[in-house]
């Protein structure tokens, strides 16, 4: 095998990878994906692609890493281990995060990733409860657009703990997006565009269950009778609640990983203010 820029890949031989492990992702996933962080590919010797590894570099110490793939007849030969290690050399010096399928557990702990906090995949066909109605909002809700960009990215900040600019702008003009305003300040706010089998919900940052709850309904109400999903790391209270009486019951666990400094988010319980409620994406974290 050789290895090869993500770049350089036709988008469908990129897509027939993740197919080939079951995960949702379209093409115009992957591309998002290409345009957000940098990769790598394993390629045979007829450019098959057998592998593939991303990291998603935000400010000059931090790091998301994603889509570590190895095809299905190459699993357990050290591919995996192979790609990490390209991957080590660029983002030297970086605190690293993912998101460890239960496969991918056993990789990580041998490269010396800590396990932090599990992520809940919420999904299903969205129905609108009939509890956490617009009624019982403090504050006003309206739609997101560019003028809210830059609270955006600074309230997404304060919820995950590294200033994410352009992977934040970037999803906004993907995505739909509600906030919640108390004073024309913008205090919680839910992204929402279109992702594998139908739309995703997220990033969410909110500084109280309720509010998280009065931004993400709008986007159940949008996509009613449609397929939408959630991850986040919340798993009791109001706010899960809400997502399984919105049609999305827990459809899988993985867990969040790290390796170097670790960031605040999960700090003292979890009690961050604002806080992120739902992840952008389990690649993206
Ligand atoms: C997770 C995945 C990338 C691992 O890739 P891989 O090519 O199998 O990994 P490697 O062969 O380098 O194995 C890495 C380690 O796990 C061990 N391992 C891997 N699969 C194993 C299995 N089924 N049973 C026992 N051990 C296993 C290897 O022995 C090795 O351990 P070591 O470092 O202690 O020697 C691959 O299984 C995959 O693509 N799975 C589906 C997609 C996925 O879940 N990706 C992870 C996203 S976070």
């Amino acid at each position: 095998m050789r290895i090869g820029d993500i770049e350089k890949v036709e988008l469908d031989r990129l897509h027939t990878l993740s197919l080939s492990v079951g995960w949702p992702h379209r093409a115009e996933d992957w591309q998002f994906l290409r345009e957000s962080g940098q990769g790598f590919v394993a390629l045979d010797e007829i450019g098959r692609v057998l592998g593939s590894a991303m990291w998603f570099p935000h400010g000059a110490d931090f790091a998301t890493v994603g889509m570590v793939i190895t095809s299905p007849r190459l699993q357990t030969l050290g591919a995996g281990q192979w790609l990490m290690k390209r991957v080590f050399e660029n983002v030297a010096g970086r605190d690293l995060r993912l998101n460890a399928t239960r496969a991918a557990r056993r990789l990580y702990l041998s490269l010396d990733f800590q396990p932090e906090k599990t992520v809940y995949q919420f999904q299903g066909i969205a129905r609108v409860p009939t509890t956490g109605g617009p009624a019982e909002t403090r504050g006003d809700i309206r739609t997101l657009d560019a003028r809210d960009v830059a609270a955006g990215i600074a309230l997404d900040a304060a919820g995950f703990g590294v200033r994410r600019t352009a992977l934040i702008e970037k999803l906004f003009a993907h995505s739909t997006g509600y906030g919640l305003f108390r004073g024309n300040k913008l205090t919680a706010f839910a992204l929402c565009r279109p992702f594998g089998r139908g739309h995703v919900v997220g990033p969410v940052v909110a500084e109280s269950d309720a509010d998280a709850v009065a931004t993400v309904r709008p986007h159940v109400v949008d996509h009613s009778g449609s397929f939408l999903r959630v991850d986040t790391h919340v798993d009791n209270g109001e706010f899960a609640a809400f997502l399984s009486h919105a049609g999305m019951p827990v459809f899988d666990t993985v867990l969040t990983m790290s390796l170097g400094k670790r960031l605040a988010d999960f700090a003292a319980g979890g009690s961050a203010m604002p806080k992120t409620y739902a992840l952008a994406s389990q690649t993206l974290g």
